[in-house]
């Protein structure tokens, strides 16, 4: 089954008149992990927010179990790179943000909020606030705030690209982890990244988009099971092959 689908999504800023995304259509299948990947200032992160609603695509529809969603949807979450945690509320409250359009009591999602953050290594952080924190538990908070509406769709905009490659690590496989062992709700995660490793380790099929605006340059699958040995033959082929269709024209 598509839980998420792009059919023709185009954008183009109104002030600027600058053409963004072109004619992209995809689709996330239930169980996929799909990454976009494309140069730097391409428009993933645009096309990444018109697939979670938040901004209109100028033509072409994008669909969530089949319908077409207009407006951010609850099941539908967003991961963003710099965490985007609230300051002034402690972790526990940026958590329940994720909840803030569930009818839940007060209470039901503090105790939902602090089982997360358990589920996350981060039991005893609750009333900390974010400032307390390193980045990799900053984006733990963020990850854990996403998933609490229960979510079947997962979008990530470079979720690990701020944080230093042994912790970026370890969380990429505590995310693996969750989602092998069907411990969290989500069934599909589109993550952008310009990370063409990261996207091989994780990724059931790669999305390379073109120089801006960003149209879709080639899929490439990656059928193996997780996890997967940086180290093997096909890794290093398959990242041939995606730097070899970044680089082309
Ligand atoms: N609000 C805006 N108005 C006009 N142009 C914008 C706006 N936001 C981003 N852009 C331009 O859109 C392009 C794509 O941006 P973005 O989606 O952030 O790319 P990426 O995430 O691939 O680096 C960039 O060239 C950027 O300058
Ligand atoms: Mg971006």
């Amino acid at each position: 089954m598509d839980l998420m689908g792009l059919q023709g999504v185009s954008f183009v800023f109104q002030n600027s008149k600058l053409d963004i995304i072109d004619n992209v259509s995809f689709v996330a299948k239930k169980g996929e992990f799909v990454s976009l990947i494309g140069p730097s200032g391409c428009g993933k992160s645009t096309l990444l927010r018109i697939i979670a609603g938040l901004i209109q695509p100028t033509s072409g529809k994008v669909l969530f179990r089949g319908r077409e969603m207009t407006e951010p949807n609850s099941k539908v979450s967003f991961v963003f790179q710099d965490f985007a945690l609230l300051p002034w509320l402690t972790n526990i409250e940026n958590v329940k943000i994720g909840l803030s359009r569930s009818d839940m009591a007060d209470e039901t999602k503090s105790k939902k909020a602090s089982q997360l953050l358990e589920k996350f290594g981060l039991a005893g952080f609750e009333s900390y606030y974010p400032n307390a924190l390193s980045g990799g538990m900053k984006q733990r908070v963020g990850i854990a705030r996403a998933i609490a509406s229960d979510p079947e769709v997962l979008l990530m905009d470079e979720p690990f690209s701020s944080l230093d490659e042994l912790t970026a690590n370890s969380l990429r496989m505590d995310i693996i982890n969750m989602l092998e062992n069907k411990k969290i709700s989500v069934n599909s995660v589109i993550m952008v990244t310009h990370n063409v490793e990261e996207a091989v380790e994780l990724s059931d099929k790669i999305i390379v988009l073109s120089d801006k605006p960003a149209h879709i340059k080639r899929v490439i699958k990656v059928n193996w099971s997780r996890p997967r040995d940086k180290r093997s033959k096909e890794f290093a082929d398959k990242l041939d092959e995606i730097y070899a269709v970044l680089a082309q024209d």
